[in-house]
């Protein structure tokens, strides 16, 4: 091996294993004596299940149980201030949306399951359903975020006296995470010990809140995600399907699976909610900010869910204005839960605000990007915390320069490709960077392999290489020597989870430290162990390099000293804290996007061209991956933008809970994307200095691709998806 891997292109360790379906996902156990379950969902939006008729079910073949409000399963309520599900299902007969589950049935096969839950029929009570957000805004404010200038009365006085004035209003519906592994659960209890097979990105989170809902102790519980088929927030929380699956394994004594079927995914997991927003603009006439409010009014189900503070990480912190107000209200509907999807509140709070700056621009007459060079903070403006590392002004210049920004007319319906209008648009990204406390083990091994272990879980992101490539670095090995595990909550406390892009900038700190770590233990055990070529030596006079231990002149590789010595192994926890320079910095991902749209002259059809995004994240660990993550995350902007959107009828049914009406983007929808990074160290955030860059790619992307839509037509669209109908 010539020199580190680390901000190479680095293969990911699981890749062979994935591609030739060796990988084990959840529903992919097969334990002795499975069982199959199925759910039932009720099939109104909100009332009583006043009985259900279960006799034909529990009468078909190989059908073992039918569970149902009438005929339990043991399951204890969420912990109060819990922000997911807020009820445990089973337990009473409200139905509080369409889709809650009001059944289980276990059978035999899973297709004897499936056609039993067929057969079991409900009566309710209804009530009129609360599902339309716009009818239901303004809801209830979860605080305000303020700064107004000395003698400044208000926002409103603020904006008044401002030269210049932009008000926008967009909307989106709700949208869902579909990750590539549906739901599914494997859950064996051996005694009172309980294996769990259930995707997750909070392992050993998880784990806990099924010990406590199931009423067991956390020690007895154990969950199992080796491999996590997509993430994106919905995998953070437990939902009541896989506590369900868990309890009929209990009360039946076999091992049982749960597999939900793709549109069962779409009601029974949380979604991104709905959301309103309107931003208000003050400048001066060259477009310096004067003012700027950010409202919004999220969807909050009654049954519970994520709440979207989408202004928060975006408008609070973005530009520089001496006057700022944030208001995020939640609007209480009876829909099916909400949860964080990917770039969660900054993936709208920015389509808002950089649709805003581009109408600025618009009005104003200034170059977008010079627009937003004129507005640059380098602190933020409530609290003006300056920011740990920004190069954003890098990362317009440089995205100008390679998208061909020049070529850009300010006026609409300039350019022309035969029947195609021709527009660039462009919009500035943030995301938060967050660095939890995390641990991990190294463990070298007589066989030459040294074990890295992370009870964090891998969504697909390349978490287990990043894991190889960091103790492959550190210890001065080929990432081949290195084995890497996760996705286990047996793995030593302290996993990070897997959501706000912050397992690389979490668990890189914690994985160095685990390895040096590792190295003075091994050291201390060679000149510890009689049997040992350095024993008795002065610890301080012996060397680790890249796998060989050295001293007084004698020389062993390490696989062969822990042979000498009789030990399979010696290893060493890490665990590291928070940046140390919490509460000083604001610590922010920054990023520019760039893209070329055209829309058909006759039938509307908006397609984006190319796009070009530079970002400035931090340090990088392997290019593949945040290559992959940051062109993935612009395909999810394309959706943002041009596709997806599920509206929910007044009787609470979503309009499109299936992936034929769910359009999300496929390779047709997707053009080359042209993709940079910086790889400027943060320096305050860690010594390798990684801010995480999992979700910064879909925040404005769907912004730079209204923006230029606009400035194809002329015509702005303020209610997501573009759709062919709004440009016609
Ligand atoms: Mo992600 S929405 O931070 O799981």
């Amino acid at each position: 091996m010539t020199g580190s891997p680390l901000g190479r292109e680095i293969d990911r360790v699981d890749g062979p294993l994935k591609v030739t379906g060796n990988a084990p996902y959840a529903a992919d156990y097969r334990p002795e004596g499975l069982l199959h379950g199925y759910l039932v969902q009720a099939t109104v939006g909100r009332g009583t299940v006043r009985g259900m008729d279960v006799s034909r079910a529990e009468a078909a073949p190989g059908v073992l149980a039918v569970f149902t409000p009438f005929r339990s399963l043991p399951l204890s309520s969420p912990q109060p201030g819990h922000s997911g599900e807020n009820y445990s299902a089973l337990q009473d007969t409200a139905v509080r949306f369409r889709g809650q589950i009001i059944g289980l049935v276990v059978a035999e096969t899973f297709e004897q399951a499936r056609d039993a839950a067929a057969l079991v029929t409900a009566d309710y009570t209804i009530t009129p359903s609360r599902t339309s957000l716009a009818a239901a805004s303004p809801g209830v404010s979860q605080g305000v975020l303020q700064k107004l200038a000395p003698g400044v009365p208000s926002i409103e006085a603020a904006l008044a006296a401002s030269p210049v004035t932009v008000s926008t209003t967009v909307s989106q519906h709700a949208q869902h995470h579909i990750a590539m592994e549906p739901h599914a659960t494997t859950a064996v209890w051996v005694d009172d010990q309980l294996t769990v097979y259930c995707g997750a990105q909070a392992p050993q989170r998880a784990a806990a809140t099924i010990a406590a809902r199931l009423g067991v102790d956390r020690a007895k519980v154990r969950l199992i995600c080796r491999h996590t088929g997509g993430g994106f927030g919905q995998r953070s929380p437990v939902w009541n399907e896989a506590l369900l699956c868990a309890a009929a394994a209990r009360v039946l004594k076999r091992p049982v699976k749960l597999v939900l079927s793709r549109e069962q995914v779409f009601t029974a997991i949380g979604h991104r909610g709905a959301v309103r927003q309107t931003i208000r603009l003050g400048a001066e006439a060259d477009g310096r900010l004067l003012a700027l409010s950010h409202d919004s009014d999220g969807e909050l189900p009654a049954a519970g869910g994520w709440q979207m503070m989408p202004g928060r990480d975006t408008s609070a912190v973005a530009y520089r204005t001496p006057n700022i107000r944030i208001d995020q209200r939640l609007v209480t509907l009876d829909t099916p839960p909400t949860w964080s999807m990917r770039a969660p509140a900054e993936a709208p709070g920015m389509f808002a605000l950089e649709t805003a700056m581009d109408e600025l621009a618009v009005r104003t007459g200034v170059d977008p990007v010079e627009l937003r060079l004129r507005n640059y903070a380098s602190a933020d403006p409530i609290e003006s915390r300056p920011f740990s590392s920004k190069h954003l002004d890098e990362c317009y210049r440089l995205g100008a320069q390679r998208s061909g920004w020049h070529r850009r007319q300010a006026r609409p319906r300039s350019r022309t490709d035969g029947d195609w209008l021709i527009g660039l648009g462009m919009a500035s990204a943030i995301y938060p960077a967050w660095r939890q406390a995390a641990s991990a083990r190294a463990r070298f091994r007589d066989d030459g392999m040294v074990a890295i272990a992370s009870a964090t879980s891998d969504i697909g992101t390349g978490a287990r290489t990043m894991l190889a490539a960091v103790g492959a670095d550190e210890l001065g090995l080929p990432v081949s020597s290195i084995e890497a595990e996760v996705g286990d909550s047996a793995l030593p406390p302290g996993g990070v989870g897997a959501y706000g892009s912050s397992v690389t900038t979490s668990t890189v700190p914690a994985v160095q430290a685990a390895c040096r770590a590792a190295v003075t233990a091994l050291v201390k055990a060679a000149v510890d162990n009689p049997k040992s070529p350095f024993a008795g030596l002065d610890p301080a006079t012996v060397r680790y390099r890249r796998g060989r231990i050295e001293a007084g002149g004698r020389a062993t590789d390490f696989r062969s000293l822990l042979r000498t010595m009789g030990m399979p192994s010696v290893e060493a926890l890490g665990s590291t804290g928070p940046a140390a320079g919490a509460d000083q910095y604001r610590f922010h991902c920054f990023g520019a996007h760039f893209c070329e749209v055209r829309v058909h002259r006759l039938t509307g059809e908006p397609r984006v061209n190319r796009f070009t995004s530079v970002f400035d994240v931090g340090r990088v660990v392997n290019a593949k991956a945040a290559r992959g993550q940051l062109v993935g995350s612009i395909i999810w902007g394309i959706g943002h933008a041009l596709l997806e959107a599920d509206p929910i009828e007044p009787d609470g049914r979503f309009a499109a809970a299936n992936l034929a009406d769910y359009l999300v983007p496929v390779h047709a929808d997707t053009p080359e994307i042209d993709v940079h990074w910086l790889d400027r160290p943060d320096p305050h955030i860690s010594e390798f200095g990684a801010r995480g860059l999992g979700e910064i790619g879909l925040v404005s992307a769907a912004a730079a691709i209204g923006n230029a839509v606009f400035n194809a037509t002329g015509i702005r669209v303020h209610d997501l998806p573009i759709t062919l109908d709004k440009l016609l």
